[in-house]
């Protein structure tokens, strides 16, 4: 257990609770859920599958017209041409992460990470005995892998490769060059990828990209996606992994081994969101850009504070060094001080420092009303 990590933004959610308990004021910015509803018609699916009475168990991997949507829809959206045979489905995208890592790393494996990055890659690799090995994300390089760097950082020993675009924490998006030049070298160094696109749907600027779309690469690696985010669906607990054909048995058992199968109802609401129409999507999406615009150029009117703009998903990851305190300081100060709750960038590894992380999944009002608390602290 020593060797488990955690996710601190829950951490903090419950001290900014305790503060909140006793009368202080905080706006949130610390936890990455969308603030929307779940769409109506996922909702009345939900409902009308309880009424059918799905509330039993299901197979394991998923239930047969849930995986058939999930490639029906990775066909329409032009992500990946895949069969539903390759498809499972578990309660949120984490389990694909916990389970990809646990089935491929063993001692002595490396797992090379973006850093920053969503802490449970490195948490989870450590915990299967593997050595998590961070490929640092430079605000110079743009927040993205600088293929390069990620080829000095292979070893013989180099097993699974970790992205993530959109990127949690820094809102950064990987290009076709970076993808293509990072295929090139998990081909030749025989690495497993696994690419986390649970941000796909929240770009502001361009088309999402994703390792996927170099010819050949399906074969090594496996797609973790779920409904949290593009759906705003964080409580319903769904997600999915597509993999190589070897590893969907082994995947399986561990599913059966953990959770047995994914919710029933949960399921039948999941395929209504990905048939269902697409408006709500679209109009978070439109909120977002609008707040991310808010925050990015509120931040950069923070005197000591600078930040670069993000292409996706929906974190805003500003430079602080300036300001001379450390991140995890900071981030204390401006939730114990001024009220607003955010997260070292620390907390994404040990690249993070000099940064915080926004969430900005909260409202134009809000979001304004932490940033002249912020400037208030950063001029006192
Ligand atoms: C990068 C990244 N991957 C995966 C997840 C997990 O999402 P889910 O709710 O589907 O388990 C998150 C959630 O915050 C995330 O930020």
């Amino acid at each position: 257990m020593e060797r488990l990590g955690t996710e601190s933004a829950f951490e903090v959610l419950a001290k900014a609770k305790a503060l909140e308990a006793r009368g202080r004021e905080i706006v949130h910015l610390e936890i990455g859920e969308p603030d929307f509803d779940t769409p109506e018609h996922v909702l009345a699916a939900a409902q009308q599958a309880l009424d059918k009475g799905y509330t039993h168990y299901v197979p394991a991997p998923g239930i047969p017209e849930l995986r058939t949507a999930v490639a029906d829809f990775l066909e329409r959206t032009g992500r990946l041409h895949t069969t539903p045979d390759r498809v499972l489905v578990t309660p949120g995208a984490k389990p694909i992460m916990f389970f990809t890592i646990m089935a491929l790393c063993e001692e002595g494996d490396e797992v090379l990470y973006p850093d920053p990055g969503f802490p449970m890659y490195a948490s989870i690799a450590s915990f299967a005995g593997a050595t998590p090995v961070p490929v640092p994300l430079r605000e110079e390089n743009g927040f993205v892998i600088d293929p390069e760097e990620l080829e000095s950082l292979i070893t013989e020993r180099s097993k699974l490769l970790i992205l993530n675009s959109p990127h949690n924490p820094c809102g950064s998006a990987s290009t076709p060059e970076q993808l293509e030049a990072i295929a090139e070298l998990a081909n030749r160094h025989d690495l497993v990828v696994l690419t986390d696109e649970v941000y796909w749907a929240l770009r502001y600027d361009g088309d999402h990209h994703s390792v996927l779309d170099v010819d050949g690469m399906a074969e090594r690696t496996i797609l973790l996606d779920g409904w949290s985010k593009t759906f705003a669906m964080t409580g319903w607990r769904l997600g999915f992994g597509v993999f190589p054909p070897a590893l969907v048995e082994p995947i399986t058992r561990l599913v059966i081994n953990s959770v047995s199968c994914t919710s029933a109802f949960s399921q039948h609401a999941a395929i209504a969101a990905l048939e269902g129409p697409w408006d709500d999507v679209d109009r978070m999406l439109e909120a977002f850009r609008e707040r991310r615009d808010v925050i990015v150029s509120g931040l950069n009117d923070v005197p000591g504070v600078s930040c670069v703009e993000p292409g996706g998903a929906f974190y805003a990851f500003p430079n602080i060094t300036e300001l001379g305190l450390s991140a995890a300081d900071l981030a204390d100060r401006l939730l114990e001080e001024v009220g607003v709750a955010c997260l070292p960038g620390t907390s994404f590894g040990a690249y993070g420092e000099g940064h915080l992380r926004f969430s900005y999944a909260n409202s134009v009002d809000n979001i304004r009303r932490a940033l002249s608390a912020f400037e208030n602290l950063a001029i006192s």
